[in-house]
């Protein structure tokens, strides 16, 4: 091989191996290509073994050659190599591309409980008589949910048969609420007459479970207390409740009731909202029992530091669950409190 044979061979590996290095896909490929044009075995280093034969012009020139195809080649290989590196980053940034221009995924919706629901309406009737929401704790004192309710210490209402004790260390006192009654006595003390407050909340009581009773359960109570109040303003104040709960056709009926807190103590029916009043399966002989109520006892507005020679008050505890279960025909207390979506469902109305 004589000079200009080796510098077309050199311009031939130096052609072939550009090729290759531009064909390349992968970084082994680059490496691959740059080391069979420039490697130990490859033309380009034949071509520099035979220096050392050459007169010395024709090394100059050689050798100049072979540091060019060096040069060419790696500045090609490395390009080649950078911008497949890039390719790749590309490719990751392509995987993980989020296509903001799809619709959000809509999270389920809750709806309002069937019980939420009949707060809803109860308050709503209420307020509109006037009526402000008070709160009353459902773990409460001895004194507030019996004692200052003229329920004697003896008296049946308090037995270990119905009510709930949590574990308290140093307040023996506290009882799970059996009633939300408990709210009287704080809300004579808590306002100056005239007070009309309505509450709701969660009760408690040691019954066993089954289609009519559940350890907790839901009463609302309403508590007025104001100069002049009598009977009839009770029985005007109810019947309109009614009306604006169970429909405008509504009447109700009250038939004499015990509670010690109240006198005269009355229990009150409403007439049946399913046969409007001839009888079916759902009352009894055309009424349905809703609430308990009754006229303040005096002993109960004298606890509340409230003076029943000057004003007096009415009351009335009515359950919610059994007026959720009668405004949507739900015929199991226990299916208000599972929390089973089967049944939600069913009543499903959102806010
Ligand atoms: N607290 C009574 C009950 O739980 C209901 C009631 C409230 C009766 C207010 C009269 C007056 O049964």
């Amino acid at each position: 091989m004589d000079v200009r044979e080796a510098l077309r061979a050199l311009e031939d590996a130096t052609r072939r191996g550009l090729d290759e290095v531009l064909a390349a896909t992968s970084l082994e490929d680059v490496e691959r290509a740059e080391k069979s044009a420039l490697g130990r075995k490859g033309p380009v280093a034949e071509v520099q073994r035979m220096l050392g034969t050459l007169p010395e012009d024709d090394r100059r020139t050689l050798g100049r050659a072979v540091n060019e195809a060096f040069e060419t080649l790696r500045t090609a290989a490395a390009e080649r190599s950078a911008s497949l590196r890039g390719d790749v980053e590309r490719g990751i940034v392509e995987r993980d591309r989020v296509d903001v221009t799809l619709p959000g995924r809509r999270p389920a919706r809750g709806t309002l409980h069937p019980m939420t629901q009949t707060e809803r309406h109860v308050l709503d009737a209420l307020f509109g008589l006037g009526y402000r929401l008070m709160d009353a704790p459902e773990i409460d004192s001895d004194w507030y949910v019996f004692e200052s309710l003229n329920i004697p210490p003896d008296h049946p209402a308090r037995t270990m048969q119905d009510t709930l004790y949590p574990v308290t260390p140093g307040r023996p006192d506290l009882v799970l609420r059996t009633h939300t009654s408990n709210v009287q006595v704080r809300a004579m003390e808590a306002l100056e007459p005239p007070i009309y407050v309505v509450t709701l909340g969660r009760c408690f009581r040691r019954d066993v479970p089954d289609s009519t009773h559940s350890p907790v359960f839901d009463q609302a109570e309403i508590l007025a207390v104001d100069e002049g109040l009598s009977l009839a303003d009770m029985r005007g104040t109810l019947e309109a409740f009614a009306r604006a709960v169970f429909g405008p056709e509504q009447r109700i009926r009250l038939r004499p009731g015990y509670f010690p807190f109240v006198e005269p103590g009355a229990e009150v029916d409403v007439s049946c909202f399913v046969c409007g009043g001839t009888g079916c399966g759902v009352c009894e002989e055309g009424w349905i029992e809703i609430l308990g109520a009754g006229m303040v006892h005096p002993r109960v507005l004298r606890a509340g530091g409230v003076d029943p020679e000057r004003y007096t008050g009415f009351a009335a505890g009515l359950g919610m669950d059994r007026v959720a279960m009668l405004r949507h025909a739900i015929p199991d207390i226990r299916l208000l409190y599972e929390g089973d979506l089967r049944m939600l469902h069913q009543f499903a109305r959102s806010a």
